[in-house]
């Protein structure tokens, strides 16, 4: 087998084949692959990826499956289920760069919000539940602040497996609800908080079989590796001082601390750049936890309007404290105000996105006030989630009078004269 599980310290290894997602000691597991016979089967390199036109089952596939050789390099196509996830655009932005003070030639914002079910999640899925295909499992769960949640609904819609997802009571924007409702996976509002969720889908897991497509599952990462590689794909593999996003369960900065890992080992890039990850100050335990030099987590009790991130918990913290080490990372705090303003911003511009991603920007700005991130330095902010999954924010904001970038909208009468008066 080109590739196995991991424990992340101690190097226990098991079977691809068997249901596990922490070693017998607890530790968090890491799907491996043996570059070197990877590098015997196919040419890997820059020019190699630049080069190939990837299919899926007759699809021209692009996205998470260019890098099937080094995602899952076994897997039969047969198992594959995808809607064709990545392939998101990397913008530039005048306006948004003259906000935080960078040049416009040299400030990236990567949108997954443009995925199929509008968030990053799907391309952790697409992986996860082929491989819930391929190790016949009967039904697929998670636990959710929304996102993964309309992400698993499409994918088992898609796979024909019977999924259940657990959301927190009151902490989930409307147009994630909506898809998972939509896409007909069974929902169950807990009355309870993310970190209850996550806590029964794990039990769940051991005691009732269900298998869970949280983060958790190292699958989930193998998927969400393949954007950084696009955005140096996107960049000619030139790699840029900093990458910025949001952090909440730490799966994107697990994920993505493994691909620059790999990049690296692979030769596809020269040097590591820097990782900034954003958490939301009323759901910070990351942030305390560098602060304290990472001696440990502790966990809390989150609230942010943010509610993707609302995460007091986070399950893959001992990857991600690896992921920050590998790339000499830093971790900031925002406040909601910082967020909302950095949304408007985003928004704005014409780009747009849900509050957590907008994270990315308020903690940038914070970044270049503290000296942190220099102007002249190169980066790549991720925003994770579409504007429309939480459009309630928008409106509280906009319908407000006292928000500095309100724009409310105006009630006229149905006459010519009125409409001049906005003219
Ligand atoms: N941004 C968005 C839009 C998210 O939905 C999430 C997580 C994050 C950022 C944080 O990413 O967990 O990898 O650090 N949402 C999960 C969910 C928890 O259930 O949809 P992370």
């Amino acid at each position: 087998m080109m590739s196995l599980l991991k424990s992340i310290h101690s190097g226990k290894e098991y079977s691809l084949d068997e249901v596990r997602f922490t070693a017998d000691d607890g530790e968090l597991l890491d799907v491996v692959h043996d570059f070197e016979q990877v590098k015997q089967q196919y040419k890997i390199s820059k020019e190699y990826f630049a080069k190939k036109r990837s299919q899926i089952n007759g699809q021209p596939s692009g996205g998470v499956w260019h890098f099937k050789e080094l995602v899952m390099p076994e897997i039969n196509d047969d198992y594959i289920i995808s809607k064709q996830e990545g392939n998101t655009r990397l913008y530039r932005s005048k306006k948004i760069s003259s906000w935080l003070g960078l040049s416009a030639e040299r400030f990236y914002l990567k949108h997954e919000g443009e995925n199929p079910t509008g968030s990053f999640k799907d391309r952790g899925m697409t992986v996860a539940i082929t491989i819930a295909k391929y190790l016949k499992q009967q039904a697929v769960t998670c636990a959710s602040t929304g996102n993964t949640s309309a992400s698993l609904a499409a994918y088992a819609s898609e796979a024909e497996l019977p999924g259940i997802v657990l959301i927190p009571k009151g902490s989930v924007a409307v147009g994630k609800i909506s898809q998972a409702l939509a896409y007909g996976t069974k929902t169950l509002v807990v009355n309870g908080d993310f970190d209850d969720c996550m806590r029964m889908i794990q039990e769940a897991q051991e005691k009732l079989s269900a298998y869970p497509l949280n983060s958790i599952n190292p699958f989930r990462l193998e998927g969400q590796k393949t954007i950084i590689w696009e955005i140096l794909l996107q960049l000619g593999w030139k790699v840029p001082d900093w990458f910025i996003f949001p952090g909440g369960n730490l799966g994107n900065t697990s994920a993505f601390g493994k691909a620059l890992f790999e990049a690296y080992q692979l030769e596809l890039i020269d040097r590591m750049p820097r990782f900034a990850v954003i958490q939301a100050e009323g759901a910070s335990p990351f942030y305390k936890a560098y602060k304290n030099n990472f001696l440990e987590l502790k966990k809390e009790k989150a609230e942010t309007i943010a509610t993707a991130i609302k995460i007091g918990a986070p399950v893959n913290y001992p990857k991600a404290v690896r992921a920050l080490k590998w790339t000499n990372g830093i971790v900031e705090a925002v406040s909601d105000e910082e967020i909302l303003e950095a949304k408007a911003i985003v928004d704005s511009a014409g780009i747009g996105a849900e509050p957590a991603s907008c994270a990315t920007v308020a903690g940038l700005k914070k970044l270049i006030g503290k000296g942190e991130i220099k102007s002249k330095d190169t980066v790549v902010g991720i925003l994770t989630g579409n504007i429309l999954k939480d459009p309630q924010c928008i409106v509280d904001y906009h319908f407000n009078k006292t928000t500095p970038l309100a724009n409310a909208p105006h009630s006229i009468e149905a006459s010519i004269d009125e409409l001049k008066r906005f003219l």
